[in-house]
């Protein structure tokens, strides 16, 4: 059965998706109905028994590659595997280094004669996507300086939950709207239906041309987006308030700038106040108390955190599922 999908909240047969053998760098490398079969795929497989899943990736290796550290990624695409029967290993530090001490394209190639899926966290984005051109199986941004759909993904199942919908929903960002998480939650929220507004001072907001594009991916869903130099008037009666660290791994060096430029973004009580009464806050980890959050704010009855953190898991077993299966069996 076909139907007409518009946004990510339909479910899509499992005959409509043709996920398997592709790669995921950036959300906007799936169509809203790819999401919203991923996330239907996680809500069987949560609300399913483990047992009944183990068979589905007998026999499978996802190789991991990790430039920086991580706890939830890293621990959650293991277990994924673990959960669908297969088997993960990972190489960091010297181990791998993307195009240090090979190419990406000789490392990837290699790679691709071992392993059936590739997991990278890595620094640039340039050489993840050389990398990813010259693997032969699919390969998945475990966050690089530019996207973290892996968290995306996980936000949006982690909303639905909230809300049973996506369409129609508001969200603000605060913080660095420049961030690897904010671009990729941008990405989703505005194929999804979610209009979403940044609050960020003029040195982390978002470029005018990602904006743009934003604009574009939203305008078919009816999702707007917007950037405002005020945290109260971009967190003004929005559904859910969402931030993440003021810097980004790798960025170190600007900690200090960046802690002047965002106080006034710190998500305190007050600010939740402006937010619809019903609103969420969601943060994807790991966080600072009493840096961009409030302990009051984060460990408080608003907060999801945990949920988007074990939603990691749901998400990320449904990915790879639909990247390295044809679904069958699964009713989505
Ligand atoms: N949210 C997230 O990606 O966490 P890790 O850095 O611990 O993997
Ligand atoms: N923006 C953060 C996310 C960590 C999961 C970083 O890149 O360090």
């Amino acid at each position: 059965m076909r139907f007409v999908h518009k946004y990510a909240d339909m479910i899509a047969s499992a005959a409509d998706v043709a996920l398997r053998g592709r790669s995921v760098l950036r959300v906007s490398d799936l169509s809203p109905l790819e999401i919203g079969t991923v996330l239907a795929v996680a809500t069987h497989l949560k609300n399913g028994r483990s047992a009944d899943q183990l068979p589905m990736l007998r026999g499978r290796t996802l190789g991991m590659l990790f430039e920086k550290p991580s706890l939830r990624t890293r621990v959650s695409f293991e277990v994924a595997m673990t959960q669908l029967g297969g088997h993960a290993m990972i190489a960091q530090g010297p181990d791998f280094m993307v195009g240090t001490r090979e190419t990406p394209e000789d490392a990837a190639r290699v790679l691709s004669r071992y392993v059936d899926a590739i997991v990278v966290r890595t620094h640039a984005h340039e050489p993840l996507e050389r990398f990813t051109a010259a693997a032969t199986v699919p390969v998945i941004n475990g966050l690089s300086a530019v996207a973290h759909p892996c968290q995306a993904l996980a936000d949006l199942l982690t909303i639905k939950e909230g809300f049973g919908t996506l369409g129609g929903l508001r969200l603000a960002y605060l913080g660095d709207g420049r961030n690897n998480v904010a671009a990729s939650l941008a990405e989703a929220c505005a194929m999804c239906g979610i209009s979403l507004t940044f609050g960020c001072p003029p040195t982390h907001r978002p470029s005018e041309a990602f904006l743009a594009h934003l604009q574009r991916l939203g305008k078919p869903y009816g999702a707007t987006v917007r950037a405002f130099s005020s945290a109260l008037r971009a967190a003004r009666d929005v559904d859910v308030v969402y931030t993440d660290v003021w810097t980004s791994m790798g960025e170190e060096h600007l900690a200090e700038r960046n802690a002047a430029a965002l106080l006034p973004y710190r998500v305190t009580p007050e600010l939740m106040g402006v937010a619809a009464k019903h609103a969420l806050f969601m943060h994807c980890l790991p966080a600072h108390r009493e840096q961009e959050v409030s302990a009051a704010v984060i460990d408080g009855p608003q907060s999801v955190v945990f949920d988007q953190a074990e939603n990691r898991l749901h998400a990320q077993k449904a990915l790879l599922l639909a990247l390295l299966t044809d679904l069958r069996g699964i009713p989505v």
